[in-house]
């Protein structure tokens, strides 16, 4: 697959979100793992989790967990794979996310996903997202002391604005890799940040590039520009997602979610669908 850049390392232009199958309406264990072999087959090399990916109180890092056992019982070479996990949100069981960016609870989160990932240091450590009540330079504080210890290799943060993408950039020491921001057809007001991370060289990676799992299934039926190049093209609406994505700068590594081998490996062929700039500009105005 071709690859893009997160810090020094080259990743799979397009990465594989693991929050489908952990949270509600998960697949059995067999099917999640199945899928994260497919992605792997295909030359994903980027896999976003959290540690709040998780649908039950007493099973935190379920998606980390099950991460971990997929690579673990991969037949083929992991040591390219960047696991990028995150800390800051919390799933108390009751459906709801809560928040904690307190620089202890951080630490004591980053520990926990470093061994249930079961690596002396985490790939790629994200702030989940700033909690209102932990001052932001507090919490990104965390992360650079966890940066500094060698707990993780590379640091990102989530759910950020310019102001927060630009203040947590100059407290890691201009060591800040990655942002990822919500970004999809029907989510596009994290242009701003795309474009500044453009002109900073930093990682932009969409979340729920989609519009989200119980919406993913809608993208061509909602936004008819995607359907007509699908259509035109002879490929899915979302591979022309995903490839409009990946036009709008080269830092940009979309991380779809999947639960079914077909759905990531249909994906992952966005990286050779090259879209025109007349289709571009159709699908910049597909409101
Ligand atoms: N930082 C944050 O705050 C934050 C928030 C939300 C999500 N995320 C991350 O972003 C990732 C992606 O977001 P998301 O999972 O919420 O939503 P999404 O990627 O917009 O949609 C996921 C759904 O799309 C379906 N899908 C995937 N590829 C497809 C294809 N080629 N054709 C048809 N359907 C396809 C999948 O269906 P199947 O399940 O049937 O495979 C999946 O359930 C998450 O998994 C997570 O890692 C981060």
């Amino acid at each position: 697959m071709r690859t893009r850049r997160i810090g020094d390392v080259q990743v799979g232009a397009i990465g594989l979100g693991g929050m489908p199958m952990s949270i509600e309406g998960r697949p059995d264990e067999q099917r999640s793992i199945a899928t994260i072999h497919a992605a792997l087959d295909a030359g994903v090399t980027l896999i976003d989790t959290a540690d709040a990916y998780h649908l039950h109180a007493n099973e935190v890092g379920h998606n980390e967990t099950l991460i971990a056992k997929a690579l673990a019982s991969y037949g083929g070479d992991t040591s390219e794979v960047l696991v990028a996990t995150k800390g800051g949100h919390l799933r108390p069981g009751d459906g709801s996310w809560t928040q904690n960016g307190s620089p202890d609870y951080l630490k004591q989160a980053c520990d926990a996903s470093l061994k249930r990932l079961g690596v002396d240091a985490i790939g790629l450590y994200q702030f989940h997202r700033p909690d209102p009540r932990v001052p932001y330079e507090d919490s990104v504080g965390a992360i650079r002391d966890l940066l500094d210890a060698g707990k993780i290799r590379y640091a990102g943060i989530s759910n950020a604005d310019p102001d927060q993408i630009r203040q947590a950039n100059d407290i890691l020491g201009g060591r800040l890799v990655s942002v990822q921001n919500q970004f999809s057809p029907a989510f596009r007001s994290s242009e701003p940040e795309l474009e500044l991370c453009a002109e900073l060289d930093i990682a932009f990676l969409p979340w729920s590039p989609f519009g989200g799992i119980t919406k993913a299934g809608e993208l061509g039926s909602r936004f008819a520009p995607f359907a007509e190049v699908a259509r035109e093209r002879n490929v899915s609406p979302h591979q022309v997602c995903l490839a409009w994505m990946l036009a709008k700068a080269p830092v940009v590594i979309p991380i779809p979610g999947s639960s079914r081998p077909e759905t990531i490996l249909d994906s992952v062929k966005a990286v050779d669908l090259e879209l025109s700039s007349e289709e571009l500009g159709r699908l910049d105005t597909a409101g």
